[in-house]
């Protein structure tokens, strides 16, 4: 198996803070991973690393094979899906939603000096069907409600036909219903064999999708348990990385958890 995400003793330091300390995670092929952890745990740095968006202070990332360092930055950030918050904000709200997907095939925010072929026009096209966006080609970006905001930056993730698949709360500030649909589609793509490797970032277990195989439990910048999914989520290590005595349900694939009295 080859490993697609790989950091040795990454520490990522502002000041006297450490977003990250001395973290050791490996991802291999085929796997789809959920990283969880209480606000500011180091969750959104550990993605942006993995994102080539940000360097660690210390410690070694391997990503799909390539040292960062002694690699092409740009080159390999094509076959990067990466969204998140921040790269929303990164959008000219004049956009139109279908630019914001085809410019995913360039990891660029906004039409400049890129080319695209008929098979980027016709890749969006699908990618947008499949995330229920059609309707919505011709309107611009910052119309969006939040729901169809987070739908268009995973097909966009999508559009460069990446290897690595790298989703920052995709799921938060949706309603149930947008929620369930959007759990839905991700475990749908978490099925696909030949789906990128994946790695989610949530706070709540009820968005982890099915299909999920592994899991990162951060607090303070430090793993408090890494491995399969059924060895992470335990009572004790949710409890642990939460600060806060939990249990933790799982039901046909889906989690849950709830304070214990
Ligand atoms: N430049 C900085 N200087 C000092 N601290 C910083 C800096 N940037 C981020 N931090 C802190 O690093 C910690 C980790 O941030 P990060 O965004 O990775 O957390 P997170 O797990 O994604 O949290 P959330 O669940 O709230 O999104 C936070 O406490 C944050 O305030
Ligand atoms: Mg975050």
């Amino acid at each position: 198996m080859t490993c697609a995400l790989r950091f040795d003793a990454v520490t990522v330091r502002r000041g006297d803070t450490r977003l990250l300390d001395h973290l050791d995670w490996q991802v291999q092929d085929g796997e789809r991973w959920v990283v969880m952890g209480p606000n500011g745990a180091g969750k959104t740095t550990a993605l942006q690393i993995a994102a080539t968006r940000l360097h660690p202070t210390r410690g070694a990332v391997t990503i799909l094979g390539e040292e960062i360092g002694a690699v092409d930055i740009a080159e390999l950030r094509q076959a990067i899906g990466w969204s998140s918050g921040s790269l929303v904000d990164a959008f000219p709200p004049q956009e139109s939603v279908f630019d914001a997907i085809l410019t995913g095939a360039w990891s660029v925010t906004g039409r400049w000096r890129e080319t695209y072929d008929d098979a980027d026009r016709h890749r969006a096209a699908t990618l947008m069907e499949g995330w229920g966006l059609t309707s919505l080609a011709d309107r611009t970006f910052g119309t969006l409600s939040e729901g169809e905001r987070k739908r268009t930056m995973i097909a966009r993730s999508l559009m460069a036909d990446p290897e690595l698949l790298l989703l920052d709360e995709p799921a938060a500030g949706l309603d149930l219903g947008g929620r369930e649909s959007l759990v839905g589609a991700l475990g749908a793509l978490a099925a696909d064999p030949s789906a990128p490797v994946t790695v989610l970032v949530t706070h709540h277990l009820e968005e982890i999708p099915t299909g999920f195989t592994h899991g990162l439990l951060l607090s303070q910048g430090r793993a408090v348990a890494q491995g399969p999914l059924a060895e992470v989520l335990t009572d004790a290590a949710v409890s642990e990385a939460f600060g806060l005595s939990v249990h933790v349900r799982s039901d046909e694939g889906r989690w849950s958890a709830r304070r214990r009295d």
